[in-house]
């Protein structure tokens, strides 16, 4: 076995063919450009006998190949179509036909109606033909269509591929076409024609995901001796689709094989493939999901933020930069979330906010993320405004106006009776404090920030004031928010008024 896995990209044909719209010309010439960004090296164009536009389509594609990359188009395994598949690589520097017969026992019975010898002969006379109409470096692809069900037959299967490989065969493709048993049956399939056909032929396998298990197969498969593995982008294909290539990828880079991908380009091109398939990514899709990077409970937060940077993280199978996904982990607030996640959302959102501030808000929030589910941005906007930053009690500003330098007037309710000061102080907090003190209100700022919120965006900045606000021996941590930095302040010490009283 080599410890390199060689890539074939079957997105043009196998996960074309089933698109509710297959692409036109222009539309595969944009993902092979793609594949070829991503550098893969083998990669199959279409069928050619379908149709003429992907007969011109494949033409075209092979002329534009890369020298160093193999252009392997599919073909029944019939004389038309391999002479229509000879003819759509003619020009490519490193062509491949791809031909295939069924040997599985329900499709020799009911579909082809022949027997095994027979087919046999057919798959030998069809890679013959073949390898014929190529040049002396092109190769033929064999496939043993409906290779996973071969479990009662694989005997006469096994002969039947050791007579393909003897008629020049250069690759044999073993299909999971439906994916309907435990993948490692399939495994230890793939190792018997190990076995039997040794290096004679590179083994390949094909898997469809009818079970979601076509990634495992696939993985498992290239341990058992399988060095060509064939995927499509975003595993679109036929029902289920195809085996997918990130994932694949992925597990095998974690397993340290080396992946000769440009993995970093996988994200662009799972939305680039997405758009133009039509095909919405689920929100879950492993790699991909725009959910997939989420952390909502307290428990998994907590393993996330403390593992946040280091070369693995305790809940996330594979660093974000690694497949070119520049969003990172997500944290959620929920019912089910703690305070280093209220703390986390209310930083990564822009507002000031402390780890003393999520625990003393925890429960206020899990309250309402219990009535509302995940707090949005709108949610967290308007829990600070009405939480965090107004607090109701005996307490009431009315209003607090500058009279003339170091003089401000002050009014505002005290358990609803009216009070009217004047203060002086070298600026406003130190006015209104006076003022409240000789009232017989006393209170000591001991600490106090002012920062701006939104303030990338000058006509909608806001500022936060935070105080630290002492009285006796009791000590509050206010803050307000305001478009004026003044009323801010004034109202952070309201708050601190009533904060002390509760
Ligand atoms: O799934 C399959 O069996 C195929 C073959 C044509 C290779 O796509
Ligand atoms: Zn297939």
């Amino acid at each position: 076995m080599t410890n390199q896995p060689i890539f074939y990209d079957t997105t043009l044909r196998d996960g074309n063919q089933a698109l509710k719209r297959p692409w036109n010309h222009n539309e595969k010439e944009i993902i092979f450009r793609q594949l070829l960004a991503l550098g893969i090296k083998v990669i199959e164009v279409g069928f050619p006998a379908s149709g003429e536009m992907d007969f011109n389509t494949c033409s075209s594609l092979a002329q534009q190949a890369p020298q160093d990359v193999t252009v392997s188009v599919l073909a029944r395994a019939t004389k038309h179509d391999i002479e229509q598949a000879a003819l759509a690589v003619q020009h490519a520097s490193k062509p491949r036909i791809h031909t295939f017969i069924a040997m599985n026992p329900l499709g020799l019975e009911h579909v082809l109606q022949k027997d095994i010898e027979t087919v046999t002969d057919i798959a030998v006379n069809a890679v013959r033909y073949a390898k014929s109409l190529l040049p002396a470096n092109g190769e033929v692809e064999f496939s043993v269509e409906h290779f996973g069900d071969c479990r009662e037959n694989l005997p006469a299967v096994l002969d039947a591929i050791e007579k393909v490989v003897e008629a020049g065969a250069d690759v044999i493709n073993l299909p999971n076409t439906v994916e309907r048993f435990r993948p490692m049956d399939f495994i230890r399939m793939v190792e018997k024609v190990h076995e039997r056909i040794g290096d004679k032929a590179q083994i390949s396998v094909h898997c469809h995901n009818d079970l979601g298990m076509a990634t495992a197969t696939t993985v498992e498969s290239f341990f058992a001796g399988a060095t060509q593995l064939e995927t499509t982008l975003n595993g679109i294909g036929e029902r289920c689709g195809n085996t997918n290539m990130y994932e694949v990828a992925v597990a095998l880079y974690n397993s340290d094989i080396h992946v000769p991908l440009r993995m970093n380009k996988f994200y662009e091109t799972a939305q680039l493939v997405s758009q133009m398939a039509n095909i919405p990514i689920w929100e879950k899709a492993p790699l991909m999901g725009s959910d997939s990077l989420a952390h909502r409970s307290g428990i998994h937060q907590n393993g996330a933020n403390k593992t946040k940077g280091l070369k693995k993280g305790q809940y996330i199978a594979f660093s974000p930069d690694l497949i070119g996904r520049y969003d990172g982990e997500h944290i959620g607030f929920t019912g089910q979330s703690g305070k280093s996640a209220l703390f986390d959302v209310f930083q990564k959102s822009g507002y000031p906010f402390t780890m003393e501030e999520a625990v003393k808000f925890l429960p206020a929030a899990k309250k309402l993320a219990d009535e509302k589910g995940e707090l949005t941005l709108s949610d967290l906007d308007r829990f600070y405004r009405t939480e965090v930053c107004h607090v109701t009690g005996p307490f009431e500003l009315d209003s607090f106006e500058r009279i003339s330098q170091g003089k401000y007037a002050l009014s505002f309710y005290k358990d609803g009776r009216f009070c009217e000061v004047i203060g002086r102080g070298s600026g406003p907090i130190e006015s209104c404090v006076t003022a409240l003190a000789s009232l017989g209100v006393a209170i000591a700022i001991v600490k106090y920030e002012q920062q701006m919120l939104n303030d990338k965006e000058q006509e909608s900045a806001e500022a936060v004031t935070m105080m630290n606000i002492r009285q006796n021996d009791k000590e509050v941590v206010a803050r307000a928010i305001n478009r004026s930095t003044t009323r801010s302040n004034i109202h952070a010490i309201f708050n601190g008024l009533n904060l002390l009283q509760k």
